[in-house]
């Protein structure tokens, strides 16, 4: 394995993963509308899942991003201009996008440290095996939910930043989530740091519903999987014939939802939480909201939250945007 050094957190709580989950599943399934976090749908097999899905032609984000990141990998040392950058990417996957703009930087004769911050060690795992060494580039992974692995590494380095935050994961988050992410990113981060996101731009519903229940069926594995987990880490007796994968854009929120509906009504028992849980026939548990941007939704969300735009990178198609933020702060 090429990574340098892996670091495994814990999260703030100091909670284990399992008692997190634990909690977690109990309170969403006991939730009316039931839910359950999105961030669990990346243990081992969701991690590969996913992976198959950003490889499939329906679900358009992964490799429209891959071409304007390839396009811009060369601009982007000019734009920020530094000897020596740590980049530090948030969800960082399996590291294919991450390798072209650390090669933007090598190419430019700057020395990069790389610390990738994944949730699933299964991830980080694929992308140590994705990188290619360097003589300029060191890299150390840390295997963590987002704001614990930053901290970790802003205690580590005193370089200029540019976070990655890319494939949309940002809309993952609703509105207001996504203002308090972006601002306490900003805090987290020193002026004239920079930072490089990822959006999914509204588009044809057709097409966001295709990229949302791929011809393979990947995304429908990917969701039912977060119920394969539940029973292989809680004990949980779902029968996952009983569930069926529902994805749709709901337009007034500007979002896809995913969700799993139970075909019948029937009981669920979760063994590690002592519980059954009753589900109504057709009654859905919400997993994901994969939030939709315009060009002014981007521009608001910079300007409130403490950055100033310096770019937005797009396909011809006009799907996607990778926008370039810096850090506005006073002295
Ligand atoms: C990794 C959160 C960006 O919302 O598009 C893919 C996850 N869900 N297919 C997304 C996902 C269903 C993906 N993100």
């Amino acid at each position: 394995m090429y990574l340098a050094k892996t670091i495994i957190q814990k999260n703030v709580e100091g909670n284990s993963h399992k008692e997190q989950l634990a909690i977690d599943v109990l309170t969403g399934l006991c939730a009316m509308p039931k839910n359950l976090p999105a961030k669990y749908f990346y243990d081992d097999t969701g991690s590969e899942v996913f992976q198959q899905i950003t490889k499939h032609e329906d679900y358009y984000l992964t490799s429209t991003e891959f071409q304007i990141l390839n396009r811009i990998k060369d601009q982007l040392p000019e734009e920020i201009g530094a000897q020596e950058i740590d980049i530090i990417e948030l969800g960082a996957g399996d590291g294919h996008k991450s390798q072209l703009i650390i090669d933007g930087f090598l190419n430019a004769n700057c020395k990069v440290n790389f610390y990738p911050i994944d949730i699933s060690e299964k991830a980080m795992l694929m992308l140590s095996e994705n990188m290619t060494p360097h003589p300029n580039l060191t890299i150390n992974g840390v295997v963590a939910e987002y704001f614990d692995g930053l901290r970790t590494v802003r205690n580590q380095s005193k370089n200029r930043q540019l976070v990655l935050f890319l494939g949309s994961n940002i809309g993952n988050f609703d509105r207001v989530q996504n203002q308090g992410f972006l601002r306490r990113l900003w805090m987290s981060l020193n002026a004239s740091d920079n930072v490089l996101l990822g959006f999914d731009l509204k588009k044809d519903v057709g097409v966001l519903t295709a990229a949302y229940n791929d011809s393979s069926g990947h995304t429908r594995e990917f969701n039912l999987n977060i119920l394969r987990r539940i029973n292989a880490e809680l004990g949980g007796n779902f029968n996952i014939d009983k569930f069926k994968h529902f994805g749709v854009y709901n337009p007034v929120l500007g979002a896809m939802e995913s969700y799993v509906l139970s075909t019948e009504e029937q009981e669920v028992y979760v063994a590690e939480l002592q519980r059954t849980f009753h589900f109504e026939s057709y009654e859905p548990i919400h997993l994901e909201y994969s939030f939709k941007f315009t060009q002014g939704d981007i521009e608001f969300l910079c300007q409130q939250t403490g950055f100033e735009m310096i770019e937005q990178y797009s396909d011809e198609k006009n799907y996607f945007v990778d926008s370039l933020w810096k850090v506005v702060k006073e002295k």
